[in-house]
Order: structure tokens, then C-alpha cells, then sequence
């Protein structure tokens, strides 16, 4: 019977669940993929830390380097995360010494993937990344295997299960941005630091990754990329008035041989597919052919959803298939053109908070006609005892660089009370 050997590097959330996982499923795993997986070492950053998984003195590296040189490690699993420092050193020293590499690493691959990729390539060892990307949605593995016959012309849905758990949150509990984002801290949905989650950095990396594999691209950093921490429940409920849900998606396109990636908070008719998506789930939903339209749903983060990736990463490397990490060779791979999303055209929701008085609503609708945007909704809603009043506008389709122009006249003028907001609408 063959086997191969494992080293663990990152005994946080994700890590020590892949080690219980391992070691409870060894036999099965043995069966389904012809080969015995041995977790041999593993590392961690403080090794006196107390665990709650049944490490021997033995398996301890006394550097978590280590593994990148001893001929008894076949296979590493980087668990460290971010994209500098120790996760990036070893992965690059793992591949360099032709250790096969599975990460769950998402700000790492989609900073230096393709640098990654080209050593695994010419190292013939593989490096795999289900669990980079929506947790436990197959997607990677989808795009890379199952939907091979199809040509992609569109992937996008919801890529953070934080976010998103806020987003519904806020709509189905009647609570506010800070009260729904505690509760999410205390149910262990967002980390201490939720930064990436709320301004959207963490969706815009996971675009990437997709967007490489769905249109056989090198990796490109050319994002729009909004997230959703200026949304308020007003919004939600605004929203809501008009027929829609507010979720964040990410989007990647391709238009007359041009590639737009996008992540916004969108506005989504209520009684669409996604709109329905709650909670702390993810879906992608890709467009091709000659498949039409395919949507994978599930978990997107946490240990459970994250080992079950990590594990089918594993198993296709116990089963002997080298693959390009990317799909296809790096020789293959083209260097396309991602455009910005200015000129793309997009109906809007925009919102403006201002001082209750005579000319108002006029001068904005006239920076509006200026601009050349249509207005297909208005309403105004007075508070006479703040002596404001709150118009929200749904435009008809505009050019991006016309919405964004409109918003920043209309913010200078001294009515305003705050910041105008502009959500974009998905209505194609
Ligand atoms: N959490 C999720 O739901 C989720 C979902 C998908 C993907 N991911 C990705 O999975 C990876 C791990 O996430 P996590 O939530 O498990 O993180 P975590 O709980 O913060 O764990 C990080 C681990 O890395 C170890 N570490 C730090 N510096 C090290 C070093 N120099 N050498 C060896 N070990 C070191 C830490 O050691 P100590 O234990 O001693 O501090 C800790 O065990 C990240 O890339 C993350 O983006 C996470």
C-alpha cells in the first residue's frame, strides 16, 4: 500500500480540525484514494500553546521550515495565512524542494499564484487551492475538472459568508451594522480584525483566483472593489421598499474580449436566486457553454466547510494527478485585458441625507439631467424634526463614470448632510 507522509504547518481553526479529520479518517481515506495519508509533523507558532488535538512530542518540527527539507514530507499544508511572511516562505521553499503544497491561503495565491504556479509546473508537484475560495463550495475543483468542456463568459455570487451574515442579519433581525457585526465576532464568524471581510479585499482575492481559472488568464489586479461597511439599515430598508435584497457580490466578465472584476454591495430583485442566499452561505453561479447557467452553493467558511476542500485537495494528490495549478500550463495561460468599470452601464440606487429646505430636490435633479442620467423612481421621505429629509433615487442604466461624477457634485453642495450613497443595481 503507498503512503504519504503529511506535515501540518498552522494549528489554528482550520488546522487542528484537518488534524482530528486526518487521523479519525485515515482508513476510509486509504480506501477511496488507494493511499495512506500520515500526518508526520506538524508546526505551529508557539509549540507550548494548549491544544485541543493529541499532537506526539515526535510530530513537533523544531522549525516550521522544516518541512520544506526532510525527505520523509511528501506533502504540506500551509495553515499559517496572509501573504507575506512565514506562509509565503513556505510555500515557496515547499515547491522549490519539490514538496507537493495544499493551502487555504487565498491572500496568498492571489498575490503570488502565478509565480507559485510556474515552480510547481517546472518542480512537477502540485499545489492546490480548493480551500483558498469559499470554503467548503467545490468551485476550484468544478472549474478545473467538471465544467472543462465550457468557455466562461461570467462568474459571480457571494463570496463572504461574513458579510453576508450581516447583510441578512441586519434585514431579518431589525438590528444595526455594530450590533449585527458584535454577534458575528461572538459566534466566531468574523475574526477579531474583520477589516478584509467589510471592505471587501477578502471577495476581491477570491475574484481573482476565479477569474484566472474561468478565462485561462494570468492572475490580474485591475478590482473594482467596494465592501459594505457604509451600509446602514436604512438601506436595507430602503431596499426593501423598492423589491430588492443588498448583497455583496463579486463579478468577473468577459465582454468583447475584455475581463471586468467587480465587488460592490448590489442590489438584487427579492425574488431572485441569490437575494435568497442568507446567512453565512455562499453561491457561484457560473455563466458558459454549452452548460447555460451552473450554481454551487454551500458553507463558505469555518473548520468544517474548510477541511472538507483541504481534504479533496489531499486526495487528488494521494491519487498521483499532477495538475497545473491553474488548470492549464503556464504556457498556455494568456495575458488578457481587464478593463476598469467606468464605462460599463449599470442602473442605481442613490441615496441623499439633506437639510430640509426649498430648491433641494431641484438641484439635485438637475446635476442629474447635467450628467445625463434618468430617473425612473424618487422618493422623498421628510423628518420634520431634524428638518431633513432622505431622497432616494433608482436611476435607469448609466455609465459608471456618470453615477460616480453625479454623487461627488451633489456631495459638495452645503444641503448634505453626509456622504451620498450609490449601490449599484444587478438587473441583467
Ligand atoms: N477560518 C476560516 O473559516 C477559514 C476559511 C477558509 C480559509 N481560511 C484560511 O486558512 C488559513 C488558516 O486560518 P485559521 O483561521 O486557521 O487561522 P488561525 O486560527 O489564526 O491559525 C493560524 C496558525 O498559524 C500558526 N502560525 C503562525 N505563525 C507561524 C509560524 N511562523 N510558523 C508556524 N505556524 C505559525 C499559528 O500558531 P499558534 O497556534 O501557535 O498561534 C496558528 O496555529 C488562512 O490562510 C485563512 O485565510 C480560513
Amino acid at each position: 500500500m503507498k503512503r504519504m507522509n503529511i506535515a501540518i504547518i498552522g494549528l489554528g481553526n482550520i488546522g487542528s480540525y484537518l488534524f482530528k479529520y486526518l487521523n479519525d479518517n485515515k482508513k476510509i481515506l486509504k480506501e477511496k484514494n488507494n493511499c495512506l495519508p500520515i500526518v508526520k509533523y506538524v508546526s505551529a507558532k508557539n509549540k507550548k500553546r494548549k491544544r485541543t488535538i493529541n499532537i506526539k512530542k515526535k510530530q513537533w518540527l523544531n522549525n516550521y521550515l522544516d518541512a520544506t527539507k526532510l525527505d520523509d514530507v511528501d506533502l504540506i499544508i500551509e495553515l499559517i495565512g496572509g501573504a507575506e511572511g512565514p506562509a509565503k516562505k513556505l510555500v515557496f521553499e515547499a515547491l522549490k524542494n519539490k514538496k507537493h503544497v495544499v493551502t487555504a491561503n487565498k491572500a496568498l495565491i492571489a498575490k503570488y499564484g502565478d509565480q507559485l504556479s510556474k515552480i510547481a509546473e517546472i518542480n512537477k508537484v502540485n499545489l492546490e487551492f480548493e480551500a483558498s475560495v469559499c470554503g467548503g463550495v467545490p468551485i476550484i475543483r468544478a472549474l478545473k475538472e467538471g465544467l472543462i468542456a465550457n468557455k466562461i463568459s461570467k462568474i459571480y455570487g457571494i463570496f463572504n459568508g461574513t458579510s453576508n451574515y450581516i447583510l441578512s442579519s441586519m434585514d431579518k433581525q431589525n438590528k444595526t451594522f455594530n450590533e449585527v457585526l458584535k454577534n458575528a465576532k461572538d459566534l466566531g464568524y468574523a475574526e477579531s480584525n474583520p477589516s478584509a471581510d467589510l471592505n471587501g479585499d477578502d471577495v476581491s482575492s477570491k475574484l481573482k483566483i476565479l477569474s484566472s481559472l474561468c478565462f485561462n488568464s494570468f492572475l490580474n489586479n485591475n478590482v473594482y472593489v467596494e465592501g459594505i461597511k457604509d451600509i446602514d439599515k436604512n438601506d436595507i430598508d430602503n431596499a426593501n421598499k423598492f423589491g430588492y435584497k443588498i448583497k455583496l457580490l463579486g463579478y468577473a466578465e468577459l465582454l468583447n474580449k475584455k475581463i471586468y472584476q467587480r465587488v460592490h454591495p448590489t442590489l438584487l430583485k427579492k425574488n431572485s436566486y441569490v437575494a435568497g442566499i442568507d446567512g453565512v452561505l455562499n453561491a457561484v453561479i457560473v455563466d458558459g457553454k454549452p452548460i447555460g447557467q451552473s450554481i454551487i452553493q454551500g458553507e463558505g467558511a469555518g473548520p468544517a466547510a474548510t477541511t472538507s476542500a483541504l481534504v479533496s485537495d489531499i486526495s487528488s494528490i494521494l491519487r498521483g494527478n499532477i495538475k497545473f495549478p491553474f488548470s492549464i500550463s503556464n504556457k498556455e495561460r494568456k495575458k488578457l485585458k481587464f478593463d476598469p468599470i467606468d464605462q460599463r452601464l449599470f442602473s442605481a440606487y442613490l441615496r441623499f441625507e439633506v437639510i430640509d429646505k426649498p430648491g433641494v430636490l431641484s438641484n439635485i435633479t438637475n446635476i442629474f439631467s447635467k450628467n445625463k442620467i434618468s430617473i425612473k423612481r424618487l422618493i422623498q421621505n421628510p423628518d420634520k424634526n431634524k428638518k431633513s429629509s432622505s431622497i432616494i433615487i433608482i436611476t435607469h442604466k448609466s455609465k459608471d463614470v456618470y453615477l460616480k461624477k453625479t454623487i461627488k457634485e451633489v456631495a459638495r453642495k452645503n444641503y448634505m448632510k453626509r456622504n451620498p450613497k450609490l449601490i449599484r443595481i444587478y438587473d441583467n
